[in-house]
C-alpha cells in the first residue's frame, strides 16, 4: 500500500496559510487535511469553504476535506466548488449516508466515510464499494493535540483484512511513535496536525512520519 501523509492545517498558523502550505510542499506531503467543524456535530468551530477556496489557489497538493458537521449533504457542493479532491463525512451525522456519498461522487469528487472511536467499523461496510477511503478516528473529533487511542487499532485490523487495497486513514494523536502503531494495524494514510506544525522542521517531520509508518 502507498503510504500517504496528510498534514492537518488545524494546527497551522492561520495568519500565514500560504507559508504553512509551502512547508507541506517542501516535505512532499501527499494530501492536505482540512478540518471543517460546525459547533454542532463537534463542540468547536473551524474553517469553511471560502477559506479552503483561497488556499486552493496557492497549493496544488490534493485537498482532503474532513467534514465534522451535522448535515454534510447540504454543503457538498460548496466544498467541491472550493476545491476538495476527497471529502470525508461521518457515519454519525444527520444526513442520509448513501445520498451524501452519491452526491460527492456525482460532482466528480472522491468520497470517504469517517467513524468516531466508539462507532463499530461495521458501520462503513454497506458503502465500501463506493468509497475511496475510510477514516478511522483515533481521538474524539473536535480538537487537535489529543492523545492517540490505541484501543481503536483492532477496528483498523478488521477493515484491512476485509479490504486489502482500500485507503485507510487515521486521524488524531499521530506522531513519530503512534504512526508506527497505526501502520502496523493496517492504516496507510496518516493525518498529523500538532506533530508536524508544532515541530521545529515541519518538512522534515513529514518525511520522518512517512519512514516510521513503514516500520
Ligand atoms: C480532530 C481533527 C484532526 C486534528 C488532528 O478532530 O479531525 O484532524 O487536526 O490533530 P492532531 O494531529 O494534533 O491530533
Ligand atoms: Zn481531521
Amino acid at each position: 500500500m502507498d503510504i500517504k501523509i496528510s498534514p492537518s492545517m488545524l494546527a497551522s498558523d492561520y495568519a500565514n496559510l500560504e507559508k504553512e502550505l509551502d512547508k507541506c510542499k517542501k516535505g512532499k506531503a501527499d494530501l492536505i487535511h482540512l478540518d471543517v467543524m460546525d459547533g454542532h456535530f463537534v463542540p468547536n468551530i473551524s474553517i469553511g469553504a471560502p477559506v479552503i477556496a483561497s488556499m486552493k489557489k496557492v497549493c496544488d497538493i490534493p485537498f482532503d476535506v474532513h467534514l465534522m458537521i451535522s448535515k454534510p449533504y447540504d454543503y457538498i457542493e460548496d466544498f467541491v466548488n472550493a476545491g476538495a479532491d476527497i471529502i470525508s463525512f461521518h457515519t454519525e451525522c444527520d444526513s442520509d449516508i448513501e445520498k451524501t456519498i452519491d452526491k460527492i461522487i456525482s460532482l466528480g469528487c472522491k468520497a470517504a466515510l469517517a467513524v468516531k472511536p466508539g462507532t463499530p467499523i461495521e458501520a462503513v461496510f454497506p458503502y465500501l464499494d463506493k468509497l475511496s477511503m475510510v477514516l478511522v478516528m483515533t481521538v474524539e473529533p473536535g480538537f487537535g493535540g489529543q492523545n492517540f487511542m490505541e484501543s481503536v487499532m483492532p477496528k483498523i485490523k478488521t477493515l484491512r483484512e476485509k479490504c486489502p487495497a482500500l485507503d485507510i486513514q487515521v486521524d488524531g494523536g499521530i506522531n513519530a511513535d503512534t504512526v508506527t502503531l497505526a501502520g502496523r494495524a493496517g492504516a496507510n494514510v496518516f493525518v498529523a496536525g500538532s506533530a508536524i506544525f508544532k515541530s521545529d522542521d515541519p518538512a522534515k517531520t513529514i518525511s520522518i512520519l512517512k519512514e516510521n509508518a513503514k516500520i
